[in-house]
């Protein structure tokens, strides 16, 4: 199958605008074409399986080098060290176990410790486990007392819920309206949750902390904080392999926002993961670059300097010049099912662009005999579609609410079945 090509017309845009006026008219969108998923480089089409998988680290190694930054030659498969450090038998009332695991890296005294916290069904063996970072700690996901609160570095809140960078008692539970983990464990699945700034704190001190103070400053074509964000899941699925209550087969790997960006980079990169779920992870995610639509390329590498590696803002103003675009990161998923969600309000994710990354991005899975996203037009608000590309626009805003919750654990149930 060819890919095609998406033009759109542009009325006048400029690329040069301040960064804070921001496009949400379709009617100056850019025009674009976008480059092929199914062509290799030197041209050649992509016909076969076999073909996709030479295609495929072509793709891989071009989001690399121009986008994400190459993971350093020491820091691939750097195994750490597992240690339980609490377990709780009897968790939601009985139904679960939680057990907070410590992942260190032996004979580095100033490394981060890496806490993993992990609620499997009770009775039941190797469950199939969603993975996913949160934003401020293992302990905002659930209000049970009995988890670890995080000593890690922490953004203050409005609420004041974090005094000098650390999290207080009064943080407990703050993010459970994202983490429905009654739903997810009564449907027979696990939840994996790390806090992201275990791996490296979310701000740009030049790359000192975090993972960083072992795996030394990146050089300039190497990883920003999404990509060490990356490592970090794959260092979780290491362990969770390891465990018997989790079926490390079965891991579905999902992220918000910039941990959706995050959740597409660790699919893409490591294979292991079966599945892999993006919510409302816009620029340098799902959403389409060339669109500039809401958040732009330009605008993300001036907010968050140390997200990308060094090539990337030099696209700033020449979104054309970038040899790839965020359609080929969820092609990068094939032939494993992938599931990308918007928001209607969440229009600085550009919820359109999300769809047409899905859609561009699915011509691989007919190789393999499989359905990508099947559809052609942008599905009404509330009406998931897909199949191995499974897509939604919810309504309402940058979030992730339990209708979310309900889409992938139904996409999961149906692309884990035995
Ligand atoms: C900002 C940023 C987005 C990011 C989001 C988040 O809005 O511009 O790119 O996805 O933060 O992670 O919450």
């Amino acid at each position: 199958m060819k890919c095609r090509q998406v033009l759109i017309p542009i009325l006048f845009f400029s690329m040069n605008a301040p960064a804070d006026e921001a496009n949400y008219d379709e009617a100056k969108i850019p025009e674009f074409t976008l480059p092929e998923v199914m062509r290799f480089e030197s041209g050649e089409p992509v016909l076969t399986p076999g073909d996709w998988l030479k295609r495929r680290s072509e793709i891989l190694d071009l989001f690399a080098v121009h986008v994400f930054g190459h993971t350093p030659e020491s820091a691939k498969g750097h195994p750490l060290m597992a240690s339980e450090t609490q377990v709780i038998p009897d968790f939601l009332e009985g139904k679960a176990i939680l057990k907070e695991v410590s992942l260190s890296f032996p004979k580095h005294d100033h490394a981060p410790v890496i806490n993993l916290l992990l609620i499997t069904p009770k009775g039941k063996s190797a469950a199939p486990v969603f993975l996913g970072f949160n934003f401020r700690g293992n302990h905002t996901v659930h209000a049970d007392p009995r988890i670890t609160l995080s000593g890690s570095w922490m953004r203050p809140d409005k609420e004041g819920r974090v005094v000098d960078h650390r999290a207080t008692e009064k943080s407990r539970g703050t993010s459970a309206n994202r983490w429905p983990v009654d739903k997810i464990i009564a449907q027979g699945f696990g939840l994996a949750v790390i806090y992201y700034g275990d791996i490296d704190p979310d701000f740009d001190d030049g790359f000192e902390n975090g993972v960083h103070s072992v795996f030394g400053k990146p050089r300039e074509d190497e990883w920003g904080s999404i990509g060490t964000w990356s490592w970090g899941l794959s260092r979780a699925l290491d362990y969770l392999e390891t465990d018997d209550s989790v079926d490390g087969e079965r891991v579905a790997v999902f992220g918000h926002s910039r941990l959706g960006k995050t959740s597409l980079w660790a699919g893409a990169q490591d294979e292991r993961f079966a599945l892999v779920i993006s919510n409302n992870s816009g620029c340098g995610g799902a959403a389409l670059s060339r669109r500039a639509y809401g958040e732009t390329v330009k605008r993300i590498n001036t907010s968050f300097p140390h997200w990308f590696n060094d090539r990337f803002p030099s696209y700033n103003d020449d979104l054309n010049a970038l040899p790839v675009d965020q359609h080929q990161l969820i092609a990068l998923m094939a032939p494993r099912p992938v599931y990308v969600a918007s928001a209607v309000e969440d229009r600085w994710a550009d919820p359109r662009g999300e769809f047409l990354s899905a859609r561009e991005g699915s011509a691989p899975w007919a190789l393999f005999g499989k359905v990508g996203i099947g559809v052609e037009e942008m599905p009404e608000t509330n009406k998931p579609v897909g199949d191995h590309v499974g897509y939604h626009v919810r309504s309402g805003k940058h979030d992730v609410t339990d209708y979310d919750w309900d889409q992938y654990i139904d996409f999961a149930k149906r692309h884990f079945q035995p």
